[in-house]
């Protein structure tokens, strides 16, 4: 579909712009938030999602749904950020080791499935924070 389409000819621009990440992981409490904001600004979520989260409207990118009225908890955003959704859905997987090291959707490690792009550009802990990041400041009650 036309996602599909879109995603091909974004996923370089974002992939050269994680490349080029270093983490200092030292993650007290207070830092968790920030460092979350950090992944969510390389990771270019925004331009799916919208730069508050409220969902995409780039004609360039996929439209990623509001994450602000997100039903998901956060165990199951972690999954979905770590692990894409697979399909044509256009939302990549971001943890290093998913599918192949990470368990993913409750399968047996040790194959990355074909109908998902991973990039692959961050830790679990930085997902961690990522969605504590998330939840804190964009997800509404
Ligand atoms: C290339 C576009 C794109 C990028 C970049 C992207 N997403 Fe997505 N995302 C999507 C799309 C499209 C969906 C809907 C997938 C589906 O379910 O079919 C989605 C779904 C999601 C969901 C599930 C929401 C729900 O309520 O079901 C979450 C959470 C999410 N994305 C978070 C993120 C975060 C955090 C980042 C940055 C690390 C990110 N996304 C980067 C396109 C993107």
């Amino acid at each position: 579909m036309n996602n599909t389409r879109k995603l091909s000819r974004f996923a370089p621009a974002f992939m050269a712009g994680v490349t080029m990440l270093s983490w200092a992981m030292v993650a007290d409490a207070d830092d968790t938030i920030e460092i979350g904001q950090d992944v969510w600004i390389e990771a270019g979520c925004a331009s799916c999602h919208g730069s508050r989260g409220q969902g995409g409207t780039d004609p360039d990118s996929p439209a990623g749904p509001s994450l602000r009225t997100t039903q998901l908890s956060e165990d199951e955003m972690f999954e979905v950020i770590a692990c894409g959704r697979r399909g044509v859905s256009g939302m990549p997987g971001w943890a290093r080791g998913a599918y192949f090291e990470m368990a993913c959707y409750g399968e047996t490690p040790g194959q990355v499935p074909e109908d998902v792009l991973l990039i692959e550009a961050f830790d679990a802990d930085q997902i961690d924070a990522l969605v504590a990041y998330i939840f804190t400041t964009f997800v509404q009650d």
